[in-house]
């Protein structure tokens, strides 16, 4: 009635603010955070100093290192409480949800916290969760698998730390080889941030109603959550086994994809701003590669995963579109070989996103951005009178 066509809607292309965080060129497949290339980072950095650049804009001091890794350290305590709420979840409550329950019940356990009025409430705010998420991560593992909870081990380096806590038994030793503790460092890097994907959005969104930092990165890690978002690493091993079990037709599974008549995407693949090659997945093949031969797996589903880029890479249809593979594509195939199981595959991306969504999260509350309120392009129903319930047809 209105005369509207129906326009392509959603939140494709909006400046929704201005940031000094990352920068991206997705027809370069260029990815800078705060100026340094992500090739760079990856190959010299350590997770501990990319938090650390990405919430306070330089690379740190060792001096600087030191005290950002302390006051981590110093909340990597979770209260019992917590673990009692963890408790309540059946175990198949899938990680992602026990995830962000768990990190918005932090408000309630941590209520100072939640009242930011300076830089150093919010230095404290921030330094408590990243001392206390990575806890939570692996608990959500451990109560998968109904095993002991770990505790962190302070006297360990980030990825050491991490890696004890997921797969540490009370029973035995962790040992534990340097090219996986350098995999983990690499992942949880080339996941920290994204500029305005729909996570960063979603905590952007949250918190610029003046919401507490944890309830809003909770509303994060449920945007994370979604296939089409960070679900897509598991998605995408789920669809890599199911063309296996389905006779490895690669062909077969790319012409699906294309078909107007079937909604079957390749997981993995596409991308709304890389428009060629997305840089992180160019450093994650390497680390696929430098694993699987230091670590002498053979996995059928890299091969899988290998052959099926390939085909795709050299269809029209892909080429026209600019379907190439993105940071999910490969990660999922290397935390299987890590050992992570497919379902925590999402909470590792959220573990390496979290200081992004922190970044985004401060820089909104210091520039004091506005709360978010979009319009929209109304297309119901033109000014109508009410009608009596007994005169209605
Ligand atoms: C992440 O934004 C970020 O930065 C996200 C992220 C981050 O670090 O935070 O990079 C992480 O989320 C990576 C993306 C992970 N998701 C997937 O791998 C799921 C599969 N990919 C798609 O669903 C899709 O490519 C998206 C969601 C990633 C992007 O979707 P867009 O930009 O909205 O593109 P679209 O859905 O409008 O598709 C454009 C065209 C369509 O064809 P037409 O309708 O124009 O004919 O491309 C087709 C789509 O059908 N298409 C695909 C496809 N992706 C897009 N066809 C087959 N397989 C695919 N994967």
């Amino acid at each position: 009635e209105t005369g509207l066509i129906t326009l392509d809607v959603g939140f494709k292309n909006t400046g929704s603010t201005q940031s000094k965080i990352t920068y991206l060129d997705g027809d370069l497949g260029k990815l800078y955070y705060r100026g340094y290339p992500i090739e760079q980072i990856a190959e010299k950095s350590t997770f501990t100093e990319v938090m650390y650049l990405l919430l306070e804009g330089e690379l740190p001091t060792q001096e600087q290192l030191n005290k950002f890794e302390a006051d981590i350290k110093k909340n990597s305590l979770v209260s019992v409480e917590m673990e009692q709420i963890l408790k309540a979840f059946p175990r198949s409550a899938h990680p992602m949800g026990v995830l962000s329950t768990l990190t918005s019940s932090l408000t309630a356990f941590n209520p100072k916290a939640v009242n930011i009025k300076s830089e150093k409430d919010l230095y404290n705010a921030y330094t408590l969760l990243l001392g206390k998420f990575p806890v939570l991560c692996a608990w959500t593992y451990r109560l998968k698998l109904g095993l002991p909870l770990n505790y962190s081990d302070n006297r360990l380096d980030y990825p050491h730390n991490f890696y004890q806590m997921m797969f540490k038994m009370p029973t035995e030793d962790l040992e534990v080889q340097e090219v996986v503790v350098d995999a983990i460092n690499k992942l949880l890097i080339l996941h920290a941030e994204h500029e305005q994907n729909c996570s960063a959005s979603t905590v952007r969104m949250v918190g610029s109603a003046h919401t507490g930092l944890f309830a809003s990165i909770s509303a994060g890690v449920s945007a994370l959550w979604g296939p089409l978002h960070g679900g897509a690493n598991q998605a995408v091993i789920e669809m890599l086994e199911m063309i296996q079990k389905d006779g490895g037709d690669l062909q077969k599974w790319v012409d699906k994809a294309k078909s107007k008549n079937d909604d079957f995407r390749l997981m993995g693949f596409g991308h709304r701003v890389y428009k060629n090659f997305d840089p992180r997945a160019r450093v994650i093949k390497k680390v696929a590669d430098n694993i699987f031969n230091k670590l002498g797996i053979q996995d059928e589903t890299l091969e899988i995963a290998k052959k099926l880029e390939e085909v795709a890479l050299n269809d029209p249809y892909f080429i026209e579109k600019k379907l190439y593979p993105n940071v999910d594509f490969y990660s999922g195939i290397i935390y299987r070989a890590l050992g992570f199981p497919t379902e925590m595959f999402t909470v590792m991306f959220a573990l390496g996103r979290l200081p992004g969504w922190i970044a985004q999260w401060k820089e909104m509350r210091i520039n004091n951005d506005p709360i978010n309120r979009p319009r929209q392009i109304y297309i119901g129903n033109p000014k109508r009178d009410y009608i009596d319930i007994n005169l209605r047809n």
